[in-house]
C-alpha cells in the first residue's frame, strides 16, 4: 500500500525539480511561528522529507519506522510508539531528537541534525493531535484497549490491545494532582465510557472519561486495588501494614457515593491490609484477602455478611481475579503458588494449588487459562483448568512484572512492569543535562497467549503497575 501510494508523490516531486531546474533554488528557511494551522503534507511531511527519510522509508526503514506518509507515523515502528497524540513527553520521534546522542539523531557533540525550532513545531504538530490533512487525530482511544498505570510517572496510558500502540496517555498533573500521587490501578466502568483510578497518594480515587476529563471522585484512605462490576466499585488498600484499617470501599460507579449495603461506603473485615479484591461476574459477591493475617473474606454483597475462611498456609494473598461466577484464584506473594477456588456451593472450595515463579502479583483469566505475572523472577505463568503450568514466559521486557489485562477475541495477554531496578534495557537511551532518564522505563509486554512468546515490549512511564482491559 505504501508504495503505491508513493509512486504519484515521487512523479510530482520530478516534475517538480525539472521545471525548477534554470534557477538555483535554495530553501527558504521556514518561519514556523507564522503558521497558524498546521497541514501535515505542507508542514510535517516535508520536516521527514528533508531530514529522516533517508534512513525511515520504505521496507528497510531503520527501525521499521516509516515516515514517508502520516499512515507511516500512524504505524509505528515495530518496537512501539514514534507518536502519541497529545503528549510529546511519550514520543519518542522528538525526544529522539533532542536526547539520544546516539549520533545519528543527535550528534555526540550535542548538536541536532535539525534545528530546534522545528522539533518545537514537531512538539506543537504532537501536542494538537498529530493531525492529517483532514484533521484526523493520530489516534482514537477506541476499540479493545490495554489500561495501564505508571505509578511514578503520574499518568496512565491506552494502548491499542490489537496493534500495541499507545493511542493516549493521561498526565494526572493536569487534572491538579502531583506526579507522585502514584496511579496504582485502573478499571473501567460497566458501560465502558469511563475508567477509574486509583491514586494512592493523594487518598482518592477519580472517575475519568477517555478524553480525559475528571467527572467525580471519592475521598478515601490509601486505595489500592479495584474491581468493576454490576454497577458497583469495590476498592481496596494499599500494603501499608501500620495503617489501621480493617476495612474495604464500595461504591455506585455511576455517581461515585457509597453503596446502598454498606456502612457509608465501608465494609468492615476486621483485618488490616485487604489488597487483594475481585467481585464475581454478577456481583452478588465480594472477595478480598489479608496479606499479613492471610485469610480470605467472602462477603455477600447483598446483606454485607462477612465469611472469612484461611488461605492455607499464609502464602501471602496479594492479588485476586474471579472466572464468571464460578471460580477464584488468589496469588500467594510469600509462598510463590496460586491457589483456585470453586464457588459452586455456599463455602469457596480449594480446587487446586499451583507452584509459580517467585512472588505471583496480578492474576488474570483468558478463557478458563489463568495468568500471572511473577514479580520475583521476571517471569509470567499460565495455568490450565487442571492446575498444571502450561507456560513460563521469559524475555526482554519483563522487570519485576505487576499488572495483566487480556483479550480473549486477540488471544493476547498484556503484562506490566516496574522495571525500578532497570533490568530492561530501553531501546534508545535517552539523555538530559548528561544523565540517562529512562534507564527504569516502565513496560508493557503484549504476549501471544498462543505460542507464550512475547511480541512486543512497549515503553510507557516509570513503573507499570494496574492494569485492565476496555472494549470501547
Ligand atoms: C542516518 C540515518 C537516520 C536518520 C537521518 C534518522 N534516523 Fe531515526 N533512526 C535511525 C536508526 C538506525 C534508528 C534505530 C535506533 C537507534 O539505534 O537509534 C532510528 C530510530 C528512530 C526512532 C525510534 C524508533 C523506535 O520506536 O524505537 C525514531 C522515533 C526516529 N528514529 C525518528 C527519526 C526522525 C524524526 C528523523 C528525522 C528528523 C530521523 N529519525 C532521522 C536512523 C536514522
Amino acid at each position: 500500500m505504501k508504495h503505491r501510494q508513493l509512486i504519484p508523490i515521487l512523479v510530482l516531486s520530478i516534475g517538480l525539480v525539472l521545471s525548477c531546474s534554470d534557477d538555483p533554488v535554495s530553501p527558504t528557511p521556514v518561519d514556523y511561528a507564522s503558521i497558524d494551522t498546521i497541514v501535515y503534507s505542507q508542514h510535517i511531511q516535508p520536516i521527514f522529507d528533508a531530514n529522516c527519510i533517508s534512513c525511515h522509508a520504505g521496507d528497510n526503514a531503520d527501525a521499521d519506522l516509516d515516515l514517508e506518509l502520516w499512515f507511516g507515523v500512524q504505524e509505528n515502528s515495530w518496537h512501539g510508539n514514534a507518536v502519541v497524540p497529545f503528549d510529546t513527553n511519550m514520543s519518542r520521534l522528538t525526544r529522539v531528537l533532542t536526547e539520544s546522542y546516539d549520533g545519528t539523531h543527535q550528534l555526540q557533540d550535542g548538536s541536532t541534525i535539525v534545528d530546534m525550532d522545528v522539533v518545537h513545531f514537531l512538539n506543537r504538530w504532537i501536542d494538537e493531535g498529530a493531525k492529517n490533512d483532514l484533521g484526523d487525530v493520530l489516534y482514537e482511544p477506541v476499540g479493545q484497549l490495554a489500561m495501564v498505570c505508571s505509578q511514578d510517572d503520574g499518568s496512565i496510558q491506552a494502548i491499542d490491545a490489537a496493534s500495541g500502540n499507545i493511542v493516549r496517555s493521561y498526565d494526572i498533573t493536569k487534572w491538579g494532582y502531583s506526579r507522585g500521587d502514584k496511579p496504582h490501578d485502573v478499571v473501567v466502568s460497566d458501560d465502558g465510557n469511563f475508567f477509574f483510578v486509583s491514586l494512592i497518594a493523594a487518598n482518592e480515587v477519580i472517575k475519568v472519561t477517555f478524553e480525559g476529563e475528571v467527572v467525580a471522585s471519592y475521598n478515601m484512605e490509601i486505595p489500592a486495588l479495584m474491581s468493576a462490576k454490576n454497577g458497583l466499585l469495590a476498592i481496596s488498600r494499599f500494603m501499608n501494614p501500620d495503617a489501621e484499617l480493617y476495612s474495604v470501599v464500595v461504591l455506585e460507579q455511576s455517581t461515585m457515593q457509597p453503596a446502598l449495603f454498606t456502612d457509608g461506603g465501608t465494609i468492615d473485615v476486621g483485618t488490616k491490609v485487604n489488597h487483594g479484591i475481585a467481585f464475581t461476574e454478577n456481583a452478588q459477591r465480594l472477595f478480598t484477602a489479608s496479606l499479613p493475617a492471610g485469610l480470605i473474606h467472602n462477603i455477600d454483597v447483598g446483606t454485607g455478611d462477612v465469611q472469612t475462611f484461611e488461605f492455607a498456609g499464609n502464602a501471602g494473598p496479594v492479588a485476586m481475579t474471579v472466572y464468571g461466577n464460578e471460580m477464584l484464584a488468589v496469588s500467594g506473594q510469600m509462598g510463590n503458588r496460586i491457589s483456585m477456588y470453586g464457588l459452586a456451593g455456599e463455602n469457596a472450595q480449594l480446587l487446586h494449588t499451583v507452584d509459580v515463579g517467585a512472588r505471583p502479583w496480578h492474576p488474570a483469566f483468558l478463557g478458563t487459562t489463568l495468568w500471572v505475572g511473577n514479580n520475583g523472577d521476571n517471569t509470567v505463568n499460565s495455568i490450565d483448568t487442571d492446575g498444571q503450568v502450561e507456560y513460563t514466559v521469559a524475555g526482554n521486557g519483563l522487570s519485576e512484572p505487576h499488572g495483566i489485562a487480556t483479550f480473549e477475541t486477540l488471544d493476547y495477554v498484556y503484562v506490566s512492569s516496574r522495571n525500578v531496578g532497570g533490568t530492561y534495557e530501553p531501546r534508545i537511551p535517552l539523555y538530559r543535562n548528561g544523565e540517562q532518564v529512562n534507564q527504569f522505563v516502565g513496560t508493557v509486554c503484549q504476549i501471544d497467549a498462543t505460542t507464550g512468546l512475547i511480541i512486543k515490549v512497549i515503553e510507557i512511564g516509570d513503573f507499570g503497575s494496574g492494569m485492565t482491559s476496555a472494549w470501547r
